[in-house]
């Protein structure tokens, strides 16, 4: 950020100031939870020598100024987390979007630059859940656009083999939240409908969730990932396989954590094919 955009608007300094101190905060406690007691650097060898496919770590991109702030609501309309749309028993991708709209149910739409929905194959046999959109899906529109949605690409394509485009990925907020903080509790509610309507529609076989914020929301406590990831757990019947966030592999690349996604995303894959998924 500029020196001129500092003193036009030293509010907006103060606010990233405090996003990014959140972000650190819940970042140390996340990898408190999941055990990491060492913060060295990672060292990022790309010819490194293990038995999953060799996936890089995308380059870093130079950081953008934030998006102007539109107006916000007071605060969340918690009246409208109660009850989610009743989309029956097969809502289309497109009926679910529409009833999403130009949403203003949580605070998250005050600093966002788009909506992102979701993308990929509407009858995809396996539905990746993210956390919510970064700084590149905000300003694209489409979600695992970044660094860290070009390490799941890789993921994808190089690790199981399976076009992108076959998949279907979403988050459990569709807005940005500020600084990629993880999203709050009200706003992963106010969303959830939302996601619980892209999973009615898109029917996948497997489910795999990224990270400890959409394993905890879809499986209704609170989990830590790295003792979860790996094992098989349940959706409304549906075979959910939570794996590592593809941001956290980045910060830890090491062969070790590359290995269990892979290990992770083979079992989603093998499961998917069981139960007769195509891709
Ligand atoms: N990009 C996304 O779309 N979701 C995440 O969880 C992280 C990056």
């Amino acid at each position: 950020m500029s020196s001129e955009a500092n003193n036009e608007n030293p509010g907006d300094v103060r606010d990233a100031l405090r996003d990014v101190v959140a972000s650190a905060r819940e970042w140390l406690v996340d990898l408190a939870e999941e055990g990491v007691d060492d913060l060295e650097v990672p060292v990022v060898e790309p010819s490194v020598a293990f038995t999953a496919p060799v996936v890089e770590a995308p380059a870093a991109k130079p950081a953008a100024a934030e998006p102007p702030r539109r107006t916000a609501p007071e605060r969340a309309d918690l009246s409208l987390l109660r009850e989610g749309p009743d989309w029956g028993a097969n809502p289309t991708l497109d009926q679910v979007r529409e009833t999403l709209g130009d949403c203003q149910r949580c605070e998250l739409c005050a600093r966002r630059q788009t909506i992102v929905f979701g993308s990929g194959n509407p009858d995809a046999d396996i539905m990746f859940v993210g956390e919510g959109p970064g700084e590149q899906e905000d300003k694209q529109g489409l979600p695992f656009v970044g660094r860290a949605g070009e390490l799941l690409t890789q993921m994808i394509e190089k690790g199981v083999e399976i076009p992108r485009s076959d998949v279907y990925i979403c988050n459990i907020v569709k807005c940005r939240p500020p600084g990629n903080r993880n999203p709050k509790p009200e706003e992963a509610a106010a969303c959830r409908p939302f996601l619980d309507g892209q999973i009615a529609a898109v029917k996948p076989k497997v489910i795999v969730t990224l990270g400890k914020p959409a394993a905890s929301l879809l499986l209704g406590r609170d989990v830590a990932i790295t003792r979860v990831r790996g094992t098989w757990q349940d959706y409304q019947g549906i075979p959910l396989m939570p794996t590592l966030h593809p941001a956290f592999i980045l910060r830890q690349y090491t062969p070790e954590n590359r290995r269990l996604v892979w290990e992770d995303l083979k079992a989603a894959v093998s499961r998917m094919r069981e139960l007769g998924g195509r891709s």
